[in-house]
């Protein structure tokens, strides 16, 4: 009855996504801002506006590529992050997420090879999925491997900064290094991009995409608010050269008509009232702190098992075993036991092989709480090793 693509869809990702809610949990697993860091006064006031203004057109159909004022601001802000942008570079989109499924559609063939950043975004390999594509991984780290995944596709997925799951955030020298290969191979760089603004200290690096655009190379850039400002306003958009934007409102226009229009007003009028410069350090300091809060916990309970590099910024940390007798997706199912719920490596293998890692936040929980959380896991292997 179902379409083949279907049967190889993961359903850990929701035992996760369900565990996580369970009371007395401590979810480590999710990817999820501080529910108590959301701006709720000032979004309500913004709706309030909205709702009780003069204007109905927040119960309008909203033109297919996005409200015009929107379109606008998200091009300031584009621009103000480096990439400089006019209102035609931006499509609207219902959450990041929403723009790779519309770059999926629009770029790969069935069954054609999609260059990937490894370990992926599960959303990514869920959006690329019912394209069925030969997945081409690479580590982002490992030049050869780069160059030939690149040469096997003319699509190449990457998270540049605060990559999800594993937290890298590259360097000039190697962003520089990827935009030559791109342009030696003629590759298409889908440049996933929603953790840019979460660094601790030192400002994240240009991006790919302005510096393709500066090497006159094409680009697409993939922004969301979800991690800024508040997911449930599912804000994203795609930037990208404004003939390549034309083509994709066709795909949007195929997949939901258009973004609803009350989120879209709402996220307009946080970039206008400039939201973010008030939000942002207040995200940094509050991450900054549970960051080394679950680095403490890890050093004192998991050290001996397990090892992993201090993130710079974004939302994870990526562990890894240090001995063959770990296998993470077996402690996933431990962890639950006591109480912890983490996403084991394997949801974001492409190929679902990874048994070694896992992915760890500490943007959810206060410190008490993380720190709780890694006690349990450590239970958990203990467990799994009995
Ligand atoms: C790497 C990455 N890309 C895209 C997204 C999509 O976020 P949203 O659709 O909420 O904008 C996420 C969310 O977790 C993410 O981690």
């Amino acid at each position: 009855m179902f379409a083949s693509w279907l049967k190889s869809s993961n359903d850990i990702t929701a035992q996760f996504l369900a565990a996580g809610k369970l009371p007395d949990m401590v979810n480590l697993g999710g990817g999820l801002p501080d529910a108590g860091l959301y701006p709720e006064t000032e979004i309500k006031s913004y709706a309030a506006q909205i709702l009780y203004g003069s204007s109905s057109e927040w119960l309008e159909y909203a033109p297919v590529a996005g409200i015009a004022s929107l379109r606008q601001a998200i091009a300031k802000l584009e621009t103000e992050n480096g990439l400089a942008s006019a209102p035609e570079n931006i499509l609207v989109t219902s959450g990041g997420l929403q723009g790779l499924s519309i770059v999926g559609q629009a770029f790969l063939d069935f069954g054609a090879p999609a260059a990937v950043q490894s370990p992926a975004y599960l959303g990514l390999i869920d959006a690329w999925r019912p394209r069925q594509p030969e997945w081409a991984s690479f580590n982002v780290h490992d030049t050869q491997a780069l160059k030939a995944a690149f040469t096997a596709s003319n699509l190449a997925y990457l998270m540049p900064a605060f990559a999800n799951p594993d937290g890298a955030c590259l360097a000039d020298q190697e962003l520089e290094h990827i935009v030559q290969v791109a342009a030696e191979h003629g590759t298409l760089m889908v440049e996933d991009d929603p953790y840019r603004e979460l660094y601790f200290d030192t400002p994240t690096p240009l991006s790919l995409s302005a510096r393709a655009k500066a090497a006159g190379l094409p680009y697409l850039h993939i922004g969301s608010l979800s991690k800024t400002l508040a997911p449930g306003l599912r804000a994203g958009w795609i930037n990208a050269p404004a003939e390549i934007i034309e083509r994709l409102t066709l795909v949007k226009q195929g997949s939901d008509m258009t973004s609803p229009g009350l989120p879209q007003l709402l996220a307009e009028a946080a970039i206008r009232n400039r939201l973010m410069d008030t939000q942002l350090p207040k995200l940094r300091a509050a991450y900054k702190a549970r960051c080394s809060a679950l680095l403490n916990a890890l050093d004192t309970h998991l050290g001996d098992w397990f090892e992993w590099r201090a993130p710079t910024g974004g939302m994870f940390v990526w562990v890894t075993s240090k001995r063959e007798d770990i296998d993470t997706t077996k402690l996933f199912e431990a962890g639950l036991k006591h109480g912890v719920c983490i996403s084991p490596g394997v949801v974001f293998d492409p190929i679902g092989a990874d048994t070694k890692t896992a992915r760890l936040n500490f943007t959810f929980n206060t410190e008490a709480k993380i720190e709780e959380g890694v006690r349990r896991l450590a239970k958990a292997v203990q467990d799994t090793l009995r």
